[in-house]
């Protein structure tokens, strides 16, 4: 397979939202199915449906979930069609949900744009089948655009610079692949500690390309609606922008009761064996 991404709070996720009395479960995210398949193996009488956006998660899951064919249902989709998803193969209820947000090992290492030096096309989607791509968003959109997105998508204070120097430096040539635009960020933002200059900008740009803070609230407001009572649904977030929708989401929702007051983390020995486990919340709420 040539890959591996190591699933997050994988006992965290599978005690809180999975019981014997789970029949429908879906994995919004189902990747590289490292949750799914744990999740089949753990419950021998439970269905799973697998959703994921993007094309290479698909083909990876079903080679993982070979062993559970029969219990397994995996569907390229947006889980922000969550609903129309379901009705579209019968299921009206589900007992629990998950959706692990962020990106697959797959994807980063997939040269598709997500990464620093990716001397690739400036690309980011996660569905392939959308035309609307990064390079979009870096050679099109306006010097205001460019920095209200990294201010509201990346939190980042250069934001003003960053947008001035792709707007100079596309004057000259377009902007084509990361490893163009990480040079460009290069030169407007200094590297000043451990973390790569253009990581917020980055961020900014993904969410922008594929809509992603839109999908989450509605992802998981839908997810509300079509959960059975004392289902659970449970929220892995990577960053605060995301943590911040999942926490207000459940707060507001008049059909979820938090039950998570604090998100669950990973602990040191998670984090020791995956640094990227680090900034991993896990937020779980369940339906009245
Ligand atoms: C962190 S990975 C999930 C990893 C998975 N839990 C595992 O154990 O291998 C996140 C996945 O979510 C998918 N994804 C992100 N946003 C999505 C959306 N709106 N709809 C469907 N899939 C999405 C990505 O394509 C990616 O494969």
């Amino acid at each position: 397979m040539g890959f591996t991404h190591i699933p997050v709070l994988l006992e965290e996720v599978t005690s809180n939202l999975v019981s014997e009395k789970t029949e429908i479960f879906v994995d919004a995210t189902v990747g590289g199915a490292g949750h799914s398949s744990f999740i089949l193996e753990r419950y021998g009488n439970l269905r799973l449906i697998g959703l994921d956006a993007d094309e290479k998660a698909l083909e990876i899951a079903n080679e993982k979930l070979t062993a559970f064919k029969d219990r397994a249902t995996l569907i390229r989709g947006n889980f922000k069609d969550l609903k129309a998803i379901l009705t579209s193969i019968g299921v009206s209820s589900i007992d629990g949900i998950l959706f692990d947000l962020g990106l697959s090992t797959y994807q980063i290492t997939g040269n598709r744009g997500f990464s620093f030096n990716d001397d690739t096309f400036l690309d980011m989607r996660m569905d392939n089948r959308e035309s609307f791509t990064a390079y979009d968003v870096v050679n099109r959109y306006s010097y205001e655009d460019l920095k209200g997105i990294m201010e509201d998508y990346g939190e980042e204070y250069k934001a003003y610079r960053i947008a001035k120097a792709i707007v100079d430096e596309r004057k000259k040539n377009p902007i084509s692949t990361a490893k163009e635009l990480s040079a460009v960020i290069l030169k407007a933002k200094r590297r000043t500690g451990k973390i790569h200059p253009a990581t917020k900008a980055f961020q900014a740009i993904r969410i922008e390309v594929n809509s992603e803070l839109k999908n989450l609230t509605t992802g998981i407001t839908d997810a509300a609606d079509v959960l059975a009572p004392q289902g659970r649904i449970g929220v892995i977030s990577f960053h605060s922008l995301e943590d911040r929708i999942v926490k207000n989401v459940f707060k507001t929702s008049s059909l979820l009761m938090t039950i998570t007051k604090k998100p669950i983390k990973a602990g040191r020995s998670e984090i020791k064996q995956n640094p990227s486990s680090r900034s991993a919340k896990l937020r779980v709420a369940e339906r009245e």
